[in-house]
Order: structure tokens, then sequence, then C-alpha cells
């Protein structure tokens, strides 16, 4: 298979760090799209540098700038096979005490971010036969108490990426949706930091005490997921399509 070209949005942390890794550790080219400059930085400098590492500031929350990530991307290296939309922002609280100005923030990173970076990418993709990964969450398969506009972005993240997945099936590109549960990446340092009420390490115990596994309850690690994309992404993977696919230890099995 000759090389391939990768676009991350959230690609300066986290599991989109982790994935841009993965597609190197391949030979792939990746662009790594984040609105954090100063992490971007780092990542191109964790990811080895080099030509085929193109890092891109960008907030994915303007459309405009979605269609610049993706022109940039194609006019670097000549071509996209990849997207993977990893860009997005945690919420959460009691939902009589949510603004309207953070509703939009959500709503507009997690969801319209995914939807533009998807939109200006399909013509691309298409003639690469390409694939689009969309990380959503356990949150966007079962409802999240306190969590609601999370959830929601989520849920529609996984709605957007079936839709999308049935538009494009005839034009040779598939899409799906990734939905794990908590993984170890700084959004959840983020999470037990501003919402743990002062003691994180508690906050972190709650969330592994909804686990099956108990008291064996892990977090997953980025790695774990960025494996798992990456064969999503693989040609290996051709026959799914449309799929939400859970990456959860059971989380959302069931009772
Ligand atoms: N960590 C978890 O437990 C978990 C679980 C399920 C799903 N997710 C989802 O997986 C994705 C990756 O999460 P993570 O844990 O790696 O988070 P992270 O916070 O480590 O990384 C997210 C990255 O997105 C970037 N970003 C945020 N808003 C942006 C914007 N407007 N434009 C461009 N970049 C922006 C951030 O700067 C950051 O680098 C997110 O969509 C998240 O909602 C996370």
């Amino acid at each position: 298979m000759s090389r391939r070209t990768v676009l991350i949005t959230g690609g300066a942390s986290g599991m989109g760090l982790a994935i841009a890794r993965r597609f190197r550790e391949a030979g792939e080219r990746v662009a790594i799209a984040d609105r954090d400059r100063a992490a971007l930085d780092a990542a191109v400098a964790m990811l080895g540098g080099g030509p085929e590492v193109l890092a891109v500031p960008v907030d994915v929350a303007s459309p405009p700038a979605c269609a610049d990530l993706v022109e940039r991307t194609v006019a670097e290296f000549g071509g996209l096979d990849v997207v993977v939309n990893c860009a997005g922002v945690w919420l959460e609280g009691a939902a009589e005490r949510v603004t309207e100005a953070e509703f939009d923030r959500v709503l507009a990173v997690n969801l319209k971010g995914t939807f533009f970076v998807c939109r200006h990418a399909i013509p691309h993709l298409e003639r690469t036969g390409g694939a689009i990964v969309n990380l959503a969450s356990d949150a966007g398969l079962v409802g999240n108490a306190g969590a609601s506009v999370y959830s929601a972005s989520k849920g529609g993240v996984v709605l957007l990426s079936r839709s999308l997945a049935l538009e494009l099936a005839p034009r040779g590109v598939r899409v799906n949706a990734v939905c794990p549960c908590d993984v170890a990446t700084p959004m959840i340092e983020f999470q037990a930091a501003t919402y743990g009420g002062g003691d994180p390490a508690r906050y972190k115990a709650n969330l592994l005490a909804r686990y099956p596994q108990r008291e064996r309850a892990r977090f997953a690690t980025a790695e774990e997921i960025a494996e798992f994309v990456h064969y999503l992404a693989s040609p290996q993977a051709a026959p799914i399509t449309g799929a939400a696919i859970p990456i959860d230890f059971g989380l959302t099995a069931g009772y």
C-alpha cells in the first residue's frame, strides 16, 4: 500500500496525538490540527517532525477554518486518504446551570466542527476511496446524567457518522464512529480537576466504579484507541461502515 495522508483534528493531545503516532509508525503522512499552538509544537517534536508531519493551528468551530484546513492538507501532501475527527470539549454540570454560550461552544466544536471537516474532505476522500473515523463516546450511545449537552453532541456525532456512511457508500468512502469509555488523557485530568470538587482522585474512582470489571476496572489508554482507529481506517476494515463501535469494557452493554 502506498503511503496515505491522514488528517487528525485535536491531534496535539490525548487520543489525537496517539492516533497520529500510530499512523506515523506505519509510515503515513499526518496533518495534525489543533487550536492549541504550543501543544501543536510539542506534538510535532514528539512525532519526530520532518516533511511528513504538518501542523495546522485551527479552531474547528469555524467552518471556513475547516475548509482551509482540508485545502492546506491537500496542497501540502497532494491528496487525502483518512480523516480522524478528535477535537472535542467536555462540559458537565446540572442542566439548569448550562449557559447558552456553553451549549453553543460544545455543539460547535464536537458536532459542527466534525461535520464541516467531513463536508470539505468528501471530494478528496472520494478520489482516494478514503475513510472517516469520528470520535464519539459512550456518552453518544447512552445518556449521561450531568453531561446532557456533551452527550447530545456525541449522540449527534454517532448519527452524523451513520448518515454520512449511507450517503457516501456509493462513492466508495467509509464513515464510522468510535465510542470510547473513559480514556486516560488530559481531558480526564481536566474533568477531574474542574468538576471533582477538589478531590480529583475520588472523581476518577467514581467513574471507574461504574464499570463491569469492578475493582479490576481501569481507564482505556490512548494507544488502545489509536490501534483500533488505525485498523478501522485500513483496507482490512472494508466491510465496516456506518458503525458506532463501543470501546468501553462493556460499560454500555447493558445492566
Ligand atoms: N478522554 C476520554 O475519556 C474520552 C472518552 C470518550 C470520548 N472522548 C472524545 O475523544 C476526543 C479526544 O479526546 P481526548 O481525551 O484525547 O481529549 P484531549 O483534551 O486530550 O484532546 C482534545 C484536543 O482537541 C483540541 N481542541 C479542542 N477544541 C478544539 C477546537 N475548537 N479546534 C481545534 N482543536 C480543538 C484540544 O486543544 C486538544 O488538543 C474528544 O472528541 C473527546 O470528546 C474522550
